[in-house]
């Protein structure tokens, strides 16, 4: 049985959907800190399957018990945490303790009820501000912000155990920059309160919920001076997941793979390919750089390939195209 913290997140929700295709049995968990609660009957609905589900905070000791107590849980996938880069910068104690402190109950748990496999949310932003384009695993890690430092901290955390118990298994996923949604329309990134990523906030201007798109800096040394990314479609990461989970179950040691396309797209690659594939005007003005902001950043995604057999299927029209359908279904009867 897979336990999947953050289920009624966005990547958890459609990793569920593609862990419940792959004949995966799980259950889940979530304190709906980011998330809502109808998201789990619309996971129910969508799977067919009624799993169970538990509303506990992971920092909430009895309650990690209780799931642990009454489920025979043999492998974790660890989505839950907080993850606005602003927000953290602004309240690093909430985001070390919610992060750290429930990644290290989730682990007491795991331990004491003999589960050695865990597939961990980790992040693009653990190369900070990279030297080299295209990012490959091997090199160098750093953070800017509270936010990338616990997921820094959290690998480092997951490295240590893996190396003081030998059948351990630890996929660290350093996920690139998720944007689209699923095509049944029902899950998809619906952030509580204001958005702070590009794609939510392009929606938002499509929609004109606000009045336009800002683009923060456009003298970056890129082709176009936006920054790059490296955007992939969430259910591309969602399979990556199954993969991951599948190699943890016969492995041993800390294994860290990107998941990203390899394809940088720029800011204005993104305006531009969403108003066509859509057929919507995206106002935008041009501000400053973001404080923080790398100019390019974007995967090698060899590693995962190989050792994985994962590799990304969606390009870039889809995941805005997705997105795009999802957000109005979101947002119809607002
Ligand atoms: P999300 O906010 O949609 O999902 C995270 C879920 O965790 C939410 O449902 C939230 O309610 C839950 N949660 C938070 N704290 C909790 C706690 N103490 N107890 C129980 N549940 C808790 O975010 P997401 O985009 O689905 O991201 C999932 C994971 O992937 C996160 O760990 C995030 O840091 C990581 N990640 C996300 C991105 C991205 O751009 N979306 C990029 C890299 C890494
Ligand atoms: N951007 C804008 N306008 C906006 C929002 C963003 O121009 O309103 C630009 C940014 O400057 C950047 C690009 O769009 O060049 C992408 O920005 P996002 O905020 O969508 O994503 P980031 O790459 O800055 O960060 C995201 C997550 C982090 C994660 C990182 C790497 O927010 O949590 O990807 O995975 F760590």
């Amino acid at each position: 049985m897979v336990l999947i913290t953050g289920i009624a997140g966005y990547i958890g929700s459609h990793t569920a959907y593609a862990l419940s295709q792959a004949g995966f049995e799980f259950v889940g968990m979530d304190n709906f800190a980011n998330s809502r609660k109808e998201n789990i009957d619309t996971l129910r609905e969508l799977t067919g399957k009624d799993f169970k589900f538990y509303e506990v905070d992971m920092l909430d000791d009895a309650g990690m018990e209780k799931i642990f107590a009454e489920n025979q849980i043999d492998s974790v996938i660890h989505f839950a945490g907080l993850k606005a880069v602003g927000e953290s910068v602004e309240k690093p104690v909430l985001y070390y303790h919610n992060n750290i402190t429930g990644t290290l109950i989730l682990l007491e748990k795991m331990k004491k009820y003999g589960c050695k496999k865990i597939v961990f949310s980790s992040s693009a932003t653990v190369y900070g501000n990279p030297a080299v384009v295209p990012v490959n695993e091997d090199m160098p890690t750093s953070t800017t912000n509270p936010y990338g430092s616990t997921k820094l901290m959290i690998e480092n955390i997951l490295k240590d155990v893996c190396v003081a118990d030998k059948d351990f298994c630890a996929v660290l996923l350093r996920y690139f920059n998720p944007i689209g949604a699923h095509k049944c329309k029902k899950i998809g990134e619906n952030p509580n309160g204001i958005p702070n990523n590009l794609m939510p906030r392009l929606c938002q201007a499509a929609l004109g919920i606000t009045e336009s798109l800002t683009v923060f800096g456009t003298d970056y040394p890129t082709h176009d001076g936006t920054g790059v990314r490296d955007y992939i479609h969430v259910c591309d990461l969602a399979d990556g997941h199954t993969a991951a989970l599948k190699k943890a179950m016969d492995s041993t040691g800390a294994l860290t793979y990107n998941l990203g396309t390899g394809n940088g797209y720029s800011v204005f690659d993104l305006i531009h390919t969403f108003s066509r594939v859509n057929g919507v005007e995206i106002p935008y003005k041009i501000c400053p750089r973001r404080p923080g902001d790398v100019p390019a950043v974007y995967a090698c995604p060899d590693k995962a390939f190989n050792e994985l057999g994962w590799k990304a299927q969606y390009d870039l029209e889809d995941m805005c195209r997705d997105s795009w359908e999802f957000i109005k279904e979101a947002t119809k009867n607002n």
